[in-house]
């Protein structure tokens, strides 16, 4: 029934689809795709051909072989030599623009040709999508055909920062479910895995030289139990008595970027200063403005107690970002900076003592100085510093990236100012909302991002001059956890949101339909059951 409403709809709008080409599903759909008559059949004497030995390409081609083997129990035979026919060939060609992949499928062979391995693994994921979704089955099947359609597909990112974000502090996942999440990114050409490991309820990164972060700052107490209106007394809200903890070692955090960096992607640290620092001040009291003590924070919200900007405090947080530094070998560096009330800097004699000689107006000049210094700290290192929206009050830092999340104001005044920006606005970008309003819908925190809001979502604001635009480096979804207490859940918040999110990173506007897109969307369900991914059904139902 849906299916017809949408072929009539198709039809109207004027988009001639040739029959076979209905069967081309690739999410995030690709800058040009022509196809032709015939196939390529994969058997027993398919050769992978590799025009190069870099290691990373041997990378990207086990990538492909572990995949297609496990499920069609085909072997390839690896050559550096150029087969006559029947092989894939994955093609190293420097005269192509970096981001730039080539995936041609002819019925005689395969080639996959980009000017580095990160351009072939981006073709290898086109070449999994025309492939049957039997491919992501993890036993072999033999009730398949291994072909694809010939196709002549050209193609490249729109933006080079495509992230996600997952928040590990609110509730802790295994490293292999981070894992799993990586490959669904993957599988979607994504590049960032933006990783939130330290908030009030919990720090999940161990720091050699500050053990109690982890000893004392990994676990909390108790949670709260649901949601409760603004106002609620403390008597009136329920807890579970059930500790929360977790934690990633130094090297499960090694095991993670390397993971990543196989498939193309970067994991960004985010290290929350000077707000939402409730564990770490639970662990080390003396960085704050009271000397507390404070516990990790059993509840959601922004909380009061906050870093104090002690020259101690800086040297606290300096070895805790070189530990970091040594860790991630990434540019970025992301530091937070949102939601920092500035009550206890107001009665703090330090923090006033510190506005005075500074010669500074107020707090938020205070916010401004905290993360310039923490922003110099990181440039010294070679590293750039990432913080949310809130890091342009009382000044922005000279070459900080923005992340625009209350909006797109911030990201807006940050371009103009020539800071580059990850666009992030709630509106269209938090997949912690509700995705639908039926009310059976499970708890989440509020807001309404449904996927076709997603998918219409435009990072490049109207509103930016023209010669700004460059400066909107890419676009991300931020996934908080407050009420996405396991895996299961993640991912149904998740998907398929972040299939349409894929196609607002990638695709160009102009190839961008939202009817075509369910179209695919409704193929990849079928690959989202085999891979044994939770999603949620409203755009399949
Ligand atoms: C944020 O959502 N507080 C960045
Ligand atoms: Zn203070």
């Amino acid at each position: 029934m849906k299916k017809t409403i949408i072929f009539i709809l198709l039809l109207m709008q004027g988009i001639t689809l040739v029959a076979e080409e209905s069967n081309i599903s690739i999410i995030p759909k690709p800058n040009s795709i022509q196809l032709s008559k015939g196939f390529f059949e994969f058997n027993e004497n398919t050769k992978l051909y590799l025009s190069n030995d870099l290691a990373e390409l041997k990378t990207v081609s086990s990538f492909f072989s572990e995949l297609f083997t496990k499920s069609s129990g085909i072997k390839f035979h690896e050559t550096d030599k150029k087969p006559a026919n029947n092989y894939v060939g994955l093609i190293i060609d420097h005269t192509l623009e970096a981001d730039y992949y080539e995936l041609s499928v002819k019925s005689n062979r395969i080639i996959i040709r980009a000017n580095n391995p990160k351009g072939i693994f981006w073709g290898i994921q086109s070449l999994r999508q025309l492939l049957p979704v039997e491919v992501e089955s993890s036993s072999m099947r033999t009730d398949v055909k291994w072909t694809v359609p010939n196709v002549e597909v050209k193609d490249q990112p729109r933006f080079g920062y495509r992230g996600l974000m997952l928040d590990v502090a609110r509730y802790f996942y295994s490293v292999d479910e981070i894992k799993k999440l990586i490959d669904i990114m993957a599988l979607y050409k994504l590049n960032n895995f933006h990783w939130h490991l330290t908030d009030d309820q919990g720090w999940r990164i161990e720091i050699k030289k500050y053990p109690l972060l982890t000893e004392v700052g990994s676990w909390r107490r108790e949670t709260l139990v649901g949601k409760f209106p603004k106002g609620t007394s403390e008597k009136e809200r329920k807890y579970d008595c059930i500790p929360h903890a977790g934690f990633y070692t130094q090297e499960q955090i090694k095991e993670v970027i390397e993971y990543a960096d196989k498939r193309f992607i970067t994991v960004i640290p985010e290290i929350e200063m000077p707000g939402h620092a409730t564990a770490a001040l639970a662990s080390y009291p003396e960085y704050g403005c009271t000397g507390g003590p404070y516990q990790v924070a059993t509840k959601w919200g922004v909380h009061n107690d906050v870093f104090c900007p002690k020259e101690t405090t800086f040297e606290f947080l300096e070895n805790i970002l070189q530990e970091v530094i040594d860790l991630f070998p990434g540019k970025y560096i992301h530091i937070g900076g949102d939601e920092c009330p500035k009550v206890r800097w107001k009665n703090c004699v330090h923090c006033q003592n510190l506005i005075k000689s500074k010669e500074l107006a107020d707090e938020k000049e205070l916010q401004s100085y905290f993360i310039g210094r923490i922003s110099s700290f990181l440039e010294s290192k070679g590293r750039k510093m990432i913080g949310w929206d809130e890091i342009l009050e009382g000044g922005l830092a000279k070459g900080a990236t923005v992340m625009s999340w209350r909006g797109t104001e911030g990201g807006i005044s940050a371009a103009m100012l020539g800071n580059d920006v990850i666009m992030t606005p709630r509106q269209y970008c938090y997949f912690d909302y509700y995705q639908s309003k039926d009310k059976s819908e499970p708890l989440a925190i509020g807001g309404f991002v449904p996927v076709d809001k997603v998918y219409n979502y435009n990072p490049i604001p109207k509103e930016l001059p023209v010669k700004f635009s460059k400066h909107i480096i890419g676009v991300q979804a931020n996934l908080w956890t407050e009420f996405i207490a396991d895996f299961d859940k993640v991912q149904y918040m998740l998907l398929p949101r972040l299939l349409a999110m894929a196609e607002v990173q990638w695709t160009c506007e102009e190839n961008k339909n939202y009817t075509d897109f369910l179209l695919r969307a409704e193929q990849h369900k079928k690959r989202l059951d085999i891979l044994e991914l939770n999603y949620a059904r409203h755009i399949f139902e």
